[in-house]
């Protein structure tokens, strides 16, 4: 079958068909992903929380963003159909436009076919440089954890309208760059529909309700792997006794028909 690519993407939300993502730190769980149909592996700095023990994302290093990205192409490789892998650039490695083209190359030539990046409209350049240079953007928008410092903690954003118009402003901004993918992590649900709503790109969602045209999830938390406070986005796909695969498959259905994230998984203004 043929490999997951943008076009792919794009295809399945103009045809407003929903696609699955999750989170992929290592070959084995990338390629059993893939291979349960989820059409998108995201290396996200996330595995500073969940393989590190870190208490945020801010030690990660552009180093091992590399080899768990080489980790994960690896896996993905041998899956029936290849998955689209996203490699985050971490904390500080993209901060001006030479300094985040030197990161994209870095997890570019690594394994990853698009980069993930957090902000809002001072990403314009950097954005529209790496989409010059040939390489997909992912803008991740809303809760952004590279910024827990200067956010004050973890916490939902865009519940007032002045930062909700704002937040519809910036990522029109980012796909007018050539951003090929909206993130938002922690929105209220009436917000991520008006961005959805609002750029022709695919927008995917974690704590933004069921409107978006896609959904992420951390696979730790989908697997039921947690030690401390389960955020309410979570849902754990291996209750019932699933296997590994079959917890895999019933997210990327459920995401698919629309049924997760459910109103107890999401958040209003
Ligand atoms: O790093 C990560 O896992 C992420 C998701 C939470 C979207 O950015």
């Amino acid at each position: 079958m043929n490999a997951i690519t943008i076009r792919t993407l794009q295809a399945l939300k103009d045809k407003q068909q929903k696609f699955a993502m999750v989170t992929a730190y290592d070959a084995t769980f990338a390629q059993l992903a893939a291979d349960a149909g989820i059409e998108t592996l995201l290396v996200g700095d996330s595995l500073g929380n969940v393989v590190q023990g870190q208490d945020s994302t801010i030690p990660v290093t552009l180093e091992e963003m590399v080899y768990h990205t080489r980790a994960v192409a690896r896996g993905n490789a041998r899956a029936e159909r290849p998955a689209l892998i996203l490699t985050d650039l971490p904390f500080m490695t993209y901060g001006d436009v030479a300094t985040g083209v030197a990161s994209a190359r870095a997890v570019m030539q690594a394994g990853a076919h698009m980069v993930k990046v957090e902000g809002d409209d001072w990403l314009v350049p950097l954005v529209k440089s790496l989409a010059q240079q040939g390489v997909p953007v992912c803008a991740h928008l809303g809760l952004t954890p590279q910024s827990v410092n200067k956010m004050g903690g973890y916490r939902v954003q865009g519940r007032d309208e002045a930062h909700a118009e704002a937040m519809i402003n910036h990522s029109r901004a980012l796909a007018e760059a050539g951003a090929d993918i909206i993130l938002l992590e922690c929105v209220p649900s009436e917000l991520a529909n008006r961005i959805t709503a609002a750029v022709t790109v695919p927008v995917v969602g974690i704590g933004a309700g069921a409107g978006t045209d896609a959904q992420v999830l951390v696979c730790y938390d989908l697997l039921g792997l947690n030690t401390g406070h389960i955020p309410k986005f979570v849902k754990n796909y291996m209750s019932g006794g699933r296997t590994v695969p079959e917890a895999l498959r019933a997210y990327a259905d459920e995401v698919r028909e629309g049924s997760f994230p459910a109103p107890e998984h999401s958040f209003s203004a």
